[in-house]
C-alpha cells in the first residue's frame, strides 16, 4: 500500500503504473527503489501524456496565459490574439490582430505537438516572436493545458 501511495504521489502517470505492476516480479525493482519516482525524468510521448491530462490542473495553468489570451468564440484580443479555433491553423491566422514577423513568416500549423515546443520555451522555439512568456517547464503540466485549450477553443467539436 504504501508503495501505491509514494509512487502516487510522485505524479506518476500510466507507465508508472505499469512499471509498478510488475514489481511482484523478480528483478523488476525500478518502482521499488524510488527513482522512477520524479516525472520530470520519465520520457513519455505527448499522446501519452494527453491521454492522461488533467483539464482543471490545464484550467489552473491557464491563469497565466488569460491577462493576455481570451478563448471563447468571438471574444477579444488582448496584448496577444483570441485563440477560439486556433487549433489546426497556421500561426498568425487571426486577421485582425497585429503579429510579429517571426510567427507571420514561421509556417508553424497548430496541433499539439507545436503547441508543446511553443509552451516550453516560446523564445527558443521561435526567437523574435512578441509573446512574452517564460514557458511552462514540465511536460505533464503542458499536456494539461493543451487539454484544457482544446476544450475551450472549439478543437474537438
Ligand atoms: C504577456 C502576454 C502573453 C502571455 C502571458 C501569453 N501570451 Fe500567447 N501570445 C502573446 C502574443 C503577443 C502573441 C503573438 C506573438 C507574435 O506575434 O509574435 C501570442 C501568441 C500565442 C499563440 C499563437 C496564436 C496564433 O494566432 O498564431 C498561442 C497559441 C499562444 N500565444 C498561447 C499562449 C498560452 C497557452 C499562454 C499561457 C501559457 C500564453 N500564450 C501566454 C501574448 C501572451
Amino acid at each position: 500500500m504504501l508503495r501505491w501511495t509514494v509512487i502516487l504521489a510522485g505524479l506518476g502517470t500510466i507507465a508508472l503504473l505499469l512499471a509498478a505492476c510488475g514489481a511482484g516480479e523478480p528483478g523488476s525493482s525500478e518502482a521499488e527503489s524510488g527513482q522512477a519516482a520524479d516525472p520530470v525524468e520519465v520520457e513519455k510521448t505527448l499522446d501519452e501524456l494527453l491521454a492522461v491530462a488533467d483539464v482543471d490542473r490545464g484550467k489552473r495553468l491557464y491563469l497565466q496565459c488569460r491577462a493576455c489570451h481570451s478563448l471563447e468564440k468571438g471574444g477579444s484580443h488582448k496584448v496577444g490574439p483570441n485563440l477560439y479555433g486556433f487549433f489546426g491553423q497556421p500561426a498568425g491566422w487571426a486577421e485582425d490582430f497585429s503579429y510579429s514577423d517571426a510567427l507571420k513568416e514561421s509556417e508553424i500549423v497548430w496541433t499539439p505537438e507545436t503547441l508543446d515546443k511553443w509552451l516550453a520555451r516560446p523564445s527558443e522555439f521561435l526567437p523574435g516572436n512578441r509573446m512574452v512568456f517564460v514557458g511552462v517547464r514540465r511536460p505533464t503540466d503542458r499536456a494539461s493545458l493543451i487539454a484544457f485549450l482544446q476544450q475551450q477553443t472549439g478543437a474537438n467539436r
